[in-house]
């Protein structure tokens, strides 16, 4: 039986995941952790919706980021609905974790996981929106065997594990793509880009066939304004959604 705090959570990820309209997933990667909840704050005025975190192991991606305890005082910080990227090795061991420390979407690299269906499965059982991300190397047929069981696609349209490198152009047409695959199956899966985007090109990815922008540098970035920039990405977007 469902515990009424889960239940309280799965219906606010259905309003923020269930239309197609663009959202905005700040990353927290490139912010300042000092002042993270005033960041935080400031891109919600802006209009953003979702909150990226990465999650990296050192094992499959060559860096080392944050894990269940950061999730966990987010949560008690912000109303943005938490998005986990788990770039790490046999991530299905940690997905339950996540969730209960207030991630309501979760996604899983289709690289990482011999068992990505039953991952997935276990994700929504617990309560949360299931991602399926994949690297810029591989191949989108890797998606078709597990496009219609995930609630999104993290397309990277860099290579992961750092913030603020350059947006790879080939990423415009995998969305395409992907879009196509989606439509040809008549799902309604949200497409997820990752990876150096910035107000100049949010507008290309959305009009591609994006729905959901992580940005870490171009928000969080020193000197920027995170509340101006949200609200500009989210301008140069929305009319192509
Ligand atoms: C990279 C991470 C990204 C990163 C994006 O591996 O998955 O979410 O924070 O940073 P920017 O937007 O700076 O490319
Ligand atoms: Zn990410």
């Amino acid at each position: 039986m469902q515990d009424t705090k889960q239940v309280e959570r799965t219906d606010e990820r259905d309003v923020r995941m269930m239309d197609a309209s663009l959202k905005i997933a700040p990353s927290i990667l490139s912010a300042n952790w000092v002042r993270l909840g005033e960041d935080v704050a400031a891109a919600e005025r802006g209009g953003a919706e979702l909150l990226h975190v990465d999650v990296m192991d050192g094992h499959f991606v060559p860096n080392i980021t944050v894990g269940i305890p950061m999730v966990k005082w987010l949560k008690t910080c912000t109303n943005l609905t938490l998005d986990t990227h788990l770039m790490i090795t046999e991530p299905g061991r940690y997905v339950e974790d996540f969730i209960k420390a207030g991630s309501s979407m979760v996604s899983i690299h289709v690289e990482a996981d011999p068992h990505i269906l039953r991952t997935l499965a276990h994700i929504k059982n617990l309560g949360a929106r299931a991602g399926v991300a994949i690297n810029p190397g591989t191949s989108l047929t890797h998606l078709e065997e597990v496009i219609e069981v995930a609630d999104y696609v993290l397309l990277m349209s860099v290579n992961p594990g750092f913030g603020g490198q350059t947006f790879i152009p080939r990423s415009l047409e995998r969305v395409r793509r992907l879009r196509g695959m989606i439509e040809e199956r008549g799902l309604n899966t949200s497409i997820e880009i990752d990876g150096g985007v910035d107000t100049r090109n949010a507008a290309e990815v959305v009009r591609a066939g994006v729905n959901i922008i992580v940005a870490g540098s171009a928000v969080f970035g020193e000197k920027l304004n995170p509340e101006e920039t949200v609200r500009a990405m989210l301008d140069a977007g929305t009319q192509w959604v």
